[in-house]
């Protein structure tokens, strides 16, 4: 384990994507199996955390210990976030939130007529930006999954959102990122950084945990 480094401490971490309703049939995802949110869960619960897990839909099986709210779209991730982050001590943004959500949904399968159809979206609440914000925030970590200037968005990510650390994940590479069971991550916080190579998610989550952890009580000095 990770020498129980957070025991007594309150850890609420969202997993997985957002699907967004198109109509009673369709939606609109991404590629997020769920599995690095929930390795970060694992390791949080072996470091002696009391962990909630807040899931969009995957399939995976609950890591022992952990208390699991499942949601579907982004409206009710942050609803559930909301609810949990007064208790929250550390908040840790897996997710692959998507971004936009139909404006209509349609109450009706939408028909197949014309060659082309249009759909209006309509941004999304940005969870951990809404989290990061309150008065009693907990630590506030987040990903940023990018496919070129990795650090340079990263950082620009770090401080837009007010947080306190970043993880970020180029997704470029082979057989890393979205729904693979490997990962590679580079750390950011103000005034340092860390390399995370390539690794099981269950080995890096660990890694990050123990990092986090570091981080969270050199806060509370
Ligand atoms: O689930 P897996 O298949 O294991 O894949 C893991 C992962 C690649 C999804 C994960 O490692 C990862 O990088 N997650 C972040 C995905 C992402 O695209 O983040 P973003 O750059 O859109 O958002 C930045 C941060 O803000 C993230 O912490 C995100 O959770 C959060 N966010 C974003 C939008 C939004 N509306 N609400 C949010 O809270």
């Amino acid at each position: 384990n990770c020498g129980e480094v957070l025991t007594g401490k309150h850890v609420l971490i969202t997993a997985g994507p957002t699907q967004e309703p198109l109509d009673p049939v369709r939606y609109i995802s991404n590629h997020s199996s769920g599995k690095m949110g929930f390795a970060v869960a694992e390791a949080a619960v072996n470091a002696g955390a009391e962990v909630t897990l807040v899931a969009g839909p995957v399939s995976l099986a609950t890591p022992k210990g952990c208390k699991r709210i499942d949601v579907v779209t982004a409206d009710e991730m942050l609803t559930a976030c909301t609810q949990s982050a007064s208790k929250a001590d550390i908040f840790i943004s897996t997710a692959a939130v998507a971004d936009y959500k139909a404006v209509n949904v349609a109450d009706n399968k939408i028909k197949k007529s014309d060659d082309e159809l249009t759909l209006t979206f309509i941004k999304n609440p940005d969870i951990l930006a809404t989290i990061s914000q309150r008065k009693d925030r907990p630590f506030c970590v987040g990903f940023a999954a990018e496919s070129q200037n990795v650090e340079d968005y990263a950082r620009s990510k770090l401080a837009k959102k007010n947080l306190d650390m970043i993880a970020a994940n180029n997704i470029t590479a082979d057989g890393l990122g979205f729904n693979s069971d490997k990962n590679a991550l580079h750390v950011i916080w103000n005034g340092g950084d860390k390399k995370l190579p390539a690794t099981s998610k269950r080995e890096l989550a660990h890694q990050l945990i123990s990092l986090i952890a570091t981080r969270f009580s050199s806060t509370l000095q």
